[in-house]
Order: structure tokens, then C-alpha cells, then sequence
């Protein structure tokens, strides 16, 4: 008998890395399917850092916990290799919230067929999350205009490297903020940014300073740190902050103070947060104002991937410690 190997969530997250003792590694038969269902080989599965939130107990958030006991929650692509579905065929790649699992069951409810030749890592590393809400933050949320100067965090990582890009393709100036030489080298010699800072150095609100001549109309937020008050206090007036994420907490388990909302009133700032869940249902809009610019060649990208199902557990850790390079996947 084939078995599936699956991965539950046993413990809570609260603050610190994540370590094993969160998980069990169970050995399961292969599920079966009964009339109307499908399944699904998993290939690649995507890493991201709202897993941290989802491993939380907050039931306050956008999203209920992952249960203890149950698979831990992921998106993924993979192959169909049984289906008494009508909507699925044998040899479908499909994209889908399958877990941490090599294979998935399902009645084919949330599951999307892929039609791109592109190989998975392509697939999940730009046109899904990461190309998604790149796009739905920067025009929808950012409303950015040529001319303008952008300053996003996270500008190495998945999302934040493909707003930079969308950005520039605008005709925005455009800042990264990173945590290594290495990454701000990329963003600006491979990606085109016009600068990039690293916030391990020194001299930060300087080196802004001097990047930003004309300061600041869109901030992209992808991390919180300390560099986000220095970014708020360098906007312009009726800029928009746009607050996708705030990585840079969600290992402590409390969040640090914003900034004064005094420069809000001052400014006539706007600041707007949002979450993707809210808008998968205008996926085909997204995608189809996404994907010109990713056929023009305008947008580049790497994907860091790991082996082996297990190796998501202390891989989830590389999304904090800033150890990936470019979109975390997990090849199966
Ligand atoms: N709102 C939504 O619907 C939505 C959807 C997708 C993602 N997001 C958010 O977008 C952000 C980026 O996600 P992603 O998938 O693209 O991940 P990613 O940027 O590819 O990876 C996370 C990166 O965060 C940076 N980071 C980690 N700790 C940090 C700290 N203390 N200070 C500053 N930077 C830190 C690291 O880069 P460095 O080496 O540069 O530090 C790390 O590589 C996350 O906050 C995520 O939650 C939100």
C-alpha cells in the first residue's frame, strides 16, 4: 500500500523559531477516492509568513488557527493521478490550499487548474501569492503614480521584489530596503530598483535622506522594524502607506508601537492594511493586469527551494532570519 506522509501542527506558536516538537510526521495509507473526488500528487509546496500567524491560537484573525492535530496549512501545486471528478482529468497540475501532505484529497472545491507551461517554482514564486498581492497592494491599495518615489520593505523578498519591479514599470523612483549586501546588490544590478538600504547598517535615516530627495509617497510595508518610523517621517503629503506585512514581529509574539499618527493628520497621509483572502475572488483581474509585464520580461525573480517534506519545519525559520533568497518553496 502507498502511503501519504503528512505533517500535523501539534502546538501552538508563540513566539521564538519553530523547532520540531511543533509538528508530527505521520505515515498515512494513500486516500481513496469515492465518486466525485480527485487525487492530487503534491510537487511543490509554498512557504510564507503568514504560517507563523495560522500556527497561532488567534482566533481574531483573518484566517482560524491551523487545529492541533490536523495537517498544517499550505498552499501548493501538484499533479492529478486519480479522479472520478467531471471538472478534473489524470495529468491536470492544479494549485490549492493542500497541506503539508504528499497527496490530497479533495472534491475539487478551491482547487484552480494551472494552463502555464511554466515549471511549479515559477508558478508559486509569481503568479500566485507572491504576484497577487504585489499586484493588488500597488494599484489597488497604493494607487501609485509616475513620477512618484516608492519605498517598500521586504524589496528582496517575494512580494516585495515584484512591487518594486511593478513600480518601476510605472515610472516610480524606487527604493528596497533589505537585510544583507547581498539582496541590495540584486535588487539594484538584477531587479533595477534605483537604491537599496541595507537596515543592518548604519546611518539609516541619512542614507534615506539621500535616496529620497523629494521623500516619500508610497511606502510599501512588508516588515515593521525600527526602519519604519524613519520611512513614515520622510512622507509627503497625501502619500499612502500601504501595510501588507509586519515580519519583522512574528517571531516575538507582540507587535512593537507604530509611529505617531500625528504626520496621518499633518499629511493627509492614508494608511490601509489589507489581506489577499479578501480578494482571490478577482484573481483573473489581478493576473490579467499582472501578466503583460511579466511577459515583457519586466519582472525577474528567484525561488530558494528545499527537499523534502520535512525540511518545511526548520525551513519556515529562513523567512525570519532573512536566510531565503527569493520565494521559499519546498520540492516534494
Ligand atoms: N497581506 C497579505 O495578504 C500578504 C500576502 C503575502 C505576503 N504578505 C506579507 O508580505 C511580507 C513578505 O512576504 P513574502 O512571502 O514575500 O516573504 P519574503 O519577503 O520572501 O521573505 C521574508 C523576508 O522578510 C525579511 N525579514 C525577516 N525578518 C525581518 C526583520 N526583523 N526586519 C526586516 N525584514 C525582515 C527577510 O528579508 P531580509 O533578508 O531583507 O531581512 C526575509 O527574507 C510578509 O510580512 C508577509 O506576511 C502579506
Amino acid at each position: 500500500m502507498t502511503t501519504n506522509t503528512a505533517i500535523n501542527l501539534i502546538k501552538h506558536h508563540e513566539s521564538g523559531a519553530i523547532s520540531a516538537d511543533f509538528f508530527q510526521t505521520v505515515k498515512l495509507d494513500k486516500p481513496s477516492i469515492k465518486e466525485g473526488e480527485l487525487l492530487v500528487k503534491q510537487n511543490h509546496m509554498s512557504l510564507d509568513p503568514a504560517m507563523f500567524g495560522w500556527m497561532n491560537a488567534d482566533t481574531e484573525s483573518y484566517i482560524p488557527p491551523v487545529e492541533l492535530g490536523s495537517v498544517m496549512r499550505s498552499f501548493g501545486i501538484g499533479e492529478v493521478v486519480e479522479s472520478s471528478h467531471p471538472d478534473f482529468k489524470v495529468g491536470d497540475r492544479v494549485t490549492g490550499m493542500m497541506g503539508w501532505q504528499e497527496y490530497f484529497l479533495s472534491n475539487g472545491e478551491g482547487l484552480d487548474k494551472v494552463d502555464s507551461p511554466l515549471p511549479d517554482a515559477d508558478v508559486l514564486s509569481v503568479f500566485a501569492l507572491p504576484g497577487l498581492t504585489a499586484t493588488h497592494g500597488l494599484f489597488n491599495v497604493g494607487q501609485p503614480k509616475a513620477g512618484e518615489t516608492l519605498v517598500v520593505t521586504g524589496a528582496a523578498g517575494a512580494v516585495g521584489s515584484i512591487v518594486g519591479q511593478l513600480a518601476k514599470a510605472e515610472g516610480l523612483r524606487v527604493i528596497g530596503i533589505v537585510g544583507s549586501e547581498e539582496k541590495a546588490d540584486w535588487i539594484v544590478k538584477e531587479l533595477g530598483f534605483d537604491g537599496a538600504i541595507n537596515y543592518k547598517s548604519d546611518d539609516l535615516d541619512t542614507q534615506l535622506a539621500a535616496l529620497t530627495p523629494k521623500g516619500i509617497d508610497l511606502f510599501f510595508e512588508n516588515t515593521g522594524g525600527p526602519v519604519q518610523h524613519l520611512i513614515y517621517n520622510r512622507m509627503n503629503e497625501h502619500g499612502r502607506i500601504v501595510v501588507c506585512g509586519l515580519i519583522a514581529d512574528y517571531e516575538n509574539g507582540e507587535y512593537r508601537a507604530a509611529p505617531s499618527w500625528i504626520n496621518v493628520i499633518k499629511k493627509r497621509l492614508t494608511v490601509q492594511g489589507f489581506v489577499m483572502t479578501d480578494h482571490f475572488h478577482n484573481s483573473p483581474a489581478l493576473l490579467e493586469k499582472f501578466a503583460p509585464y511579466v511577459m515583457e520580461g519586466k519582472i525577474k525573480h528567484r525561488s530558494h527551494v528545499l527537499d523534502g517534506l520535512e525540511s518545511a519545519i526548520s525551513g519556515l525559520n529562513l523567512l525570519t532570519t532573512g536566510g531565503n533568497k527569493g520565494k521559499l518553496i519546498v520540492r516534494l
